[in-house]
């Protein structure tokens, strides 16, 4: 994979005409392009007028779509990790663990870990030149951004923790025999619960680099000539800033739908390269002819 395209901005602006107007863009130039959607509303389906997409699905020359039921994925994640955890502590006997992940499925944060995780899924299956991601609203995108870092934080200190347990586990079974805590792990080779930390230690680490490296994952902040777009366009720029992340280019999408913003647009975001991409006026649904001109104004700024 060269690079990861991630598209950010308020709802409605353009962001999946965006990401499908450069997968597009890219396709035609012979590149290689996966695209897919996170989004639980479906928007590239709608697009492509495509019903079937659970899987990826060749849509134009080497362009392959997806759209990933977040749901069924956050299912499937959550009953393997039952599983898992029913093996790790069969010795504990623990009953009842379906309720509790009944529970955690409505827990907060369950969907932004769900997404990351399929995020990762994707990344690391698909053989493509080019990945853009049609992402969901964008207060949701930031937090799927910021969880990584957040989460290898977590994992640390639960793997000290781990550590410890095992340390003084194995401290007792000097004196008192392995034996003697019922077939639970004392050695760190043999602890499961450390590997489990491990495997998703790893894959936090792969998603923050992923995620923060310039140049390689490219942030296009979406805007349209309004004041609240540019509002929130602001915000993403200050959250992206606390998470070190920077936006690589703006788009002002729907140009000539209202008035002149653009020195407004030009003050807020000063170090940016910056595009304005017409309104194509009395359209429902672009077409692909429309979504090449659009990204034909920009997308090669961004290889
Ligand atoms: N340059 C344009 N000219 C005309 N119509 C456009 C243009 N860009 C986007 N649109 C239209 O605006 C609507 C919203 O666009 P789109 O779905 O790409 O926005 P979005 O930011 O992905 O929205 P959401 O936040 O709901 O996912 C769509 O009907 C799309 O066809
Ligand atoms: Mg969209």
């Amino acid at each position: 994979m060269k690079k990861l395209f991630i598209f950010l901005g308020k709802g409605g602006v353009g962001k999946t005409t965006s990401s499908a107007a450069l997968a597009f863009w890219l396709a035609e130039r012979g590149k290689k392009v996966f695209w897919f959607s996170v989004d639980p509303a479906h928007n590239i389906g709608d697009l492509l007028g495509e019903t079937e997409l659970s899987r990826p699905k060749k849509v134009y020359r080497e362009l392959y779509a997806q759209e990933v039921d977040v749901d069924r994925f956050l299912e499937d994640f959550l009953s393997e990790v039952s599983s898992r955890m029913k093996s790790l502590y069969r010795h504990l006997k623990v009953s009842g663990l379906e309720d509790i992940f009944d529970v955690m499925k409505l827990s907060p944060g369950m969907e932004e870990s769900a997404i990351l995780y399929a995020i990762h899924d994707r990344l690391t299956a698909v053989d493509a030149d080019y990945v853009v991601i049609d992402t969901p609203p964008t207060g949701l995108t930031l937090r799927i951004l910021a969880l990584p870092t957040i989460n290898i934080k977590w994992i640390e200190a639960l793997k000290r923790w781990r550590l410890k347990i095992l340390d003084r586990r194995s401290m007792v079974a000097h004196i008192k025999g392995e034996d003697h805590f019922g077939g639970a792990p004392v050695k760190k080779e043999d602890d499961r619960v450390l590997a489990e930390l491990d495997s998703h230690l790893e894959k936090m680490r792969f998603l923050e680099d992923v995620f923060s490296r310039r140049g390689f994952c490219v942030k296009i902040l979406v805007l349209n000539p309004d004041k609240l777009s540019i509002r929130e366009g602001l915000r993403i720029k200050e959250t992206l800033a606390r998470l070190k992340m920077g936006i690589d280019l703006v788009l002002v999408n729907k140009w000539g739908l209202s008035g002149d913003v653009l020195s407004e647009i030009e003050k807020a975001f000063p170090d940016t390269s910056m595009f304005t991409l017409p309104f194509i006026e009395g359209k429902a649904a672009l077409s692909k002819e429309e979504l090449l001109f659009l990204a034909g104004q920009w997308a090669d700024k961004v290889l």
